[in-house]
């Protein structure tokens, strides 16, 4: 059985790791092996596989460039997924449609690829997480000021990637079948104290004020997983300690 993995970051990575590991020939494409969702025919390098998990990504706070990049994307997947008669798994975000975050681009543009990708005919599975452990060098890296790093104020339950992806194992070889997942970690922090848990990635941790309605709801707990959502460990602060 034959696998796909779209999508060369983290995710990608550890997520192609994951596949293998259960016995599955699996291949992770990007724009860094020759494939470009937005440009290349995707059905032509989704030739005999089974399933292909989307984990692209591009950050940007702009609602119409992060709408216009996901929506293109799983458009493109879950099209070319449904042409060869494959299953398309997705990666996306817990919480990513409440209103309250809507005025953030990032997950407005999750949301509207959530919508996006139920409509492209192919056999969808949406694998959500909280934020990942590795979210906060992600952060740091993308508000970086020299030594400083720039933190939003913002309750997290945080999930460990490694462990996101074994869900996203079960899922593409068939131990877990369903239309929806979501996972979250066992631990409510912030992520301030994330970063300022792991000193290699900032001399200085400079807390960001988001204004408004938004920066509330990040601090209130927005991004909080609800009830129903299944938690998976490590503990932030026992992956923080390895
Ligand atoms: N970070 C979190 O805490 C978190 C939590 C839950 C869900 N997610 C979701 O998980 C997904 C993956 O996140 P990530 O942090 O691993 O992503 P990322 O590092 O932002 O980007 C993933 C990869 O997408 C590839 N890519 C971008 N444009 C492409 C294109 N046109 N064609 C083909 N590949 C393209 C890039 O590889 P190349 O440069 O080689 O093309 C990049 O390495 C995202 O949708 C994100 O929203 C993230």
């Amino acid at each position: 059985m034959r696998a796909v993995v779209v999508g060369g970051g983290a995710s990608g990575r550890a997520i192609g790791a994951a596949i293998a590991a259960r016995g599955w020939t699996v291949q992770v494409s990007s724009r860094r092996t020759g494939l470009d969702v937005l440009r290349d025919d995707v059905a032509a390098a989704l030739e005999g596989a089974d399933v292909v998990v989307e984990a692209t990504g591009r950050f940007t706070t702009s609602r119409r460039r992060a709408t216009g990049f996901f929506v293109r994307s799983t458009t493109a997947i879950g099209s070319a997924a449904a042409a060869v008669g494959a299953r398309h798994v997705l990666l996306s975000i817990v919480g990513c449609e409440r209103s309250e975050v809507q005025g953030y681009g990032y997950f407005a543009g999750k949301a509207a690829q959530e919508r996006a990708a139920a409509a492209t005919g192919a056999a969808l599975t949406v694998v959500r997480s909280t934020q990942w452990h590795e979210f906060a060098a992600q952060n740091a890296e993308r508000f970086r000021l020299g030594r400083m790093a720039l933190v939003p104020g913002m309750a997290v339950a945080p999930v460990a990637l490694d462990s996101v992806a074994g869900v996203v194992g079960e899922v593409v070889t068939g131990t877990r079948r369903g239309s929806r997942f979501e996972v979250a970690g066992p631990q409510v922090t912030t992520l301030r104290a994330m970063t300022e848990a792991l000193p290699a990635l900032a001399r200085h941790v400079v807390p960001m004020r988001i204004p408004g309605a938004l920066g509330r709801a990040f601090r209130d707990g927005a991004l909080l997983p609800g009830p129903d959502v299944e938690i998976v460990g490590p503990s932030f602060d026992e992956w923080a300690a390895l």
